[in-house]
């Protein structure tokens, strides 16, 4: 049955924090071809209609597979101002005022793109976005698990000229046979650097990766984390350090991770107290931005008035963001949901 009136307005109204959104993965057909169109690239696709007909994903690598080849097309650096400044037109639309974006410099170094072109691409649509939309924005640099932690850490070594335009690191890509703990040496020395840290775990892989991403990463979010009530121990852990996760509902459906959206166990956990936050991962692949997740899995698992206002105060509590801009935050979710 369709959500009512009154909270689809809530979940319009609600000012959102968006923590799991892969700033590649917001790349749509449309602007694909205009930018294959640009660089001269062809595309194995021959319409924009042909792209999201060939968007069927069964598991989690079917869908990185088209996602590494769409980032062919991100060349220089007016591309990745487009790029992200469509993701924030976008979130706007959705009343997002606060993102921190996950972005994959391996994809594009690998390619020849310089670490500069990603970097200034991006903070150019951010400050634009912060101009023009009042949204204020994070980045967090991912390490790609598939590839070696040397590969890693020279991608962070790369990184440090532009230590002040990312918040943290994060791991992602194919999770199986791709623990955290291959990771243990390029996390501790971000650490260091006073990096923060997040990690995706138990999306596709096993609960123990969960674990092993706070025990052995010392990660402060986990993305997706959706596996971990395979481990009751782990999820009273959750509940009791308030470790948030960072769900993405529409992407668990592309990807197969659950069947239907009315199995999904994101409003037992939210009932259990664990910090659940919705996000939309890779929208341009999954079908659905920010707004879009809240309503499916609202509608899906009927989520009340309480309930969503208490997921977009989990996400506000759980961002990078100042302490009195997050409780000035708090503030107008509250006022929202009151009214
Ligand atoms: N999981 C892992 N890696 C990713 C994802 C995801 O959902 N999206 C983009 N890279
Ligand atoms: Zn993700």
């Amino acid at each position: 049955m369709p959500i009512d009136p009154a909270r689809a307005q809530l979940i319009q109204r609600l000012p959102k924090v968006e923590l799991h959104l892969h700033i590649e993965g917001s790349l749509e057909p449309e602007m694909m071809f205009s930018l294959a169109g640009k660089h001269g690239i062809a595309l194995p696709y021959a319409s924009v209609e042909a792209v999201r007909a060939a968007y069927n994903f069964h598991d989690l690598q079917s869908f990185l597979d088209l996602y590494y080849a769409g980032c062919a097309v991100l060349r220089d650096r007016q591309d990745f101002y487009a790029l992200a400044m469509a993701y924030f037109t976008r979130a706007h639309a959705d009343n997002v005022v606060h993102a921190e974006l996950f972005f994959d410099p391996q994809t594009h170094t690998a390619r020849g793109i310089p670490m500069e072109v990603v970097f200034s691409g991006l903070r150019d649509a951010m400050d634009d976005a912060h101009r023009r939309y009042g949204i204020t924005s994070e980045l967090i640099l991912c390490f790609l698990r598939h590839l070696s932690e040397e590969d890693a850490f020279a991608t962070l070594e790369a990184a440090m000229p532009f230590r002040s335009d990312f918040i943290g690191v994060g791991l992602d890509s194919g999770e199986r046979g791709n623990p955290p703990a291959k990771f243990a040496r390029v996390f501790a020395k971000a650490r260091s650097l006073g990096l923060r840290l997040v990690a995706h775990a138990g999306e596709e892989g096993p609960a123990a990766y969960i674990v092993d991403a706070l025990d052995v990463l010392a990660v402060e979010r986990i993305d997706h984390g959706v596996r971990c009530d395979e481990d009751p121990a782990l999820v009273a852990r959750l509940v009791r350090d308030r470790i948030p996760l960072t769900v993405c509902p529409l992407s668990n459906l592309k990807l197969c991770v659950v069947k239907d959206l009315r199995q999904h166990n994101f409003a037992r956990l939210l009932r259990q107290g664990v910090a659940v936050t919705i996000n939309s991962d890779d929208p341009a692949y999954f079908g659905g931005y920010i707004g879009e997740n809240y309503r499916a899995i609202a509608e899906a698992l009927d989520l009340s008035a309480a309930e969503l206002t208490l997921v977009a105060e989990n996400a506000a509590r759980a961002a990078f963001m100042p302490a009195t801009a997050k409780a000035g935050l708090l503030t107008k979710i509250r006022t929202v949901a009151t009214r």
